[in-house]
């Protein structure tokens, strides 16, 4: 039995942008998902999931990936979860040489589902690490990260770029530019995290702004500012001394960054009435800054605070599920047990 498990992440800066080849900055935070692999004698995959936010299921289908299984769970939420694990077990089989091998895998996980902390490049890493594990052939981390974007493209119908599972996979603040990753130093920033308990859709998020830029040339400036201001914010960071506590002239000056990258994204029509709430509430408690993470619409915001202000405001905010403080995960996917 092999066990890996994986962070999610959240967008320091330069989400939708990154789709037109401007350059992002996600950080991967202490949120995982665990995934238990282990050999069978068969060629069969069988799935349980718990914790993913939905109830718990159980389902077991053969090799081929065009079965589905019938189950008493709503259909697109089997879909989502088996999706990946399914895409996950494809690339593991093809990396490992091995078409027929089958597997008894567990899936948990403590990161909102679809909500723009990454929770399915986590999966997927995490899947491809445990599957190829177990059966001998554990991969380096970049071929696992670039095997992860493909299961994930393949999911996602070509919207997907590296930044999550290169970031999932590698741990710590990662730039992301094109097909060009590479983890950068960042210090121990104070990251909060709030949910609104729902998810936007990024695909239809994604396009909204495709259309946005065709249409008019001010909100193709926009991305490319967003551009321009993740640019600033790697520098402060290339500055700064990493693993430390950031000192609070550094923290006002991502802060600063961060409320004008949330005012963007606000432009191109991706925030939500719940998201801006939550980023005012931060602010009025005296976070750094704030803004959603990931394809808005819906989902989670991050702020930048080291005391419990903005935590707890949150927590009192109309439109918050949940809030929780998101440490940087420095250590990458990892085993757990094998
Ligand atoms: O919501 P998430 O975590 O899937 O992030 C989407 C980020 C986008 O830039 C909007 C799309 C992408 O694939 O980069």
């Amino acid at each position: 039995m092999t066990v890996c498990e994986a962070p999610g992440k959240v967008y320091l800066f330069g989400e939708h942008a990154v789709v037109y080849g401007e350059p992002a900055v996600p950080a991967a935070i202490e949120r995982r998902a665990t995934v238990t692999a282990e050999p069978r004698a068969d060629d069969h995959v069988r799935v349980e999931a718990e914790d993913l936010s939905l109830d718990g299921f159980t389902v077991e289908y053969s090799g081929g990936t065009g079965d589905r299984p019938d189950v008493d769970v709503p259909t697109p939420l089997v879909e989502a979860a088996m999706g990946y694990v399914d895409a996950a077990v494809r690339q593991a089989r093809s990396a490992a040489d091995a078409p027929d091998a089958g597997f008894d895998i567990t899936v948990e996980s403590d990161i909102p589902l679809g909500a723009g902390l990454g929770s399915s490049a986590a999966v997927v890493v995490a899947g491809i690490d445990a599957a190829t594990r177990a059966l001998g052939e554990p991969l380096d981390r970049r071929e696992l990260a670039d095997r992860a974007y493909r299961a994930e493209f393949e999911v996602q119908d070509g919207q997907a770029s590296r930044a999550d599972t290169f970031c999932s996979t590698m741990g710590g603040a990662v730039r992301v530019e094109g097909d060009d990753c590479e983890p950068i130093e960042a210090p121990n920033l104070p990251f909060v995290v709030g949910f609104d308990g729902g998810a936007g859709d990024t695909g239809e998020l994604v396009a909204g702004v495709g259309e946005l830029r065709e249409e008019y040339r001010f909100a193709a400036d926009t991305v490319e500012s967003i551009g321009d201001l993740v640019r600033t914010g790697e520098a402060l960071l290339a500055d700064a001394v990493p693993e430390t506590e950031p000192s609070p002239e550094l923290l006002a000056e991502l802060g600063e960054l961060m409320d004008f990258n949330h005012g963007l994204l606000a432009a191109l029509g991706v925030s939500a009435r719940s998201l801006d709430a939550m980023v005012w509430a931060s602010r009025d408690a005296g976070a750094h800054g704030a803004k959603l993470t990931g394809a808005g619409g819906g989902g989670c915001i991050v702020a930048l605070d080291a005391s419990d202000a903005t935590e707890t405001a949150l927590s009192f905010t109309q439109g918050c599920e949940d809030s929780f403080r998101a440490e940087l995960a420095t250590e990458g996917v990892r085993v757990v047990e094998s």
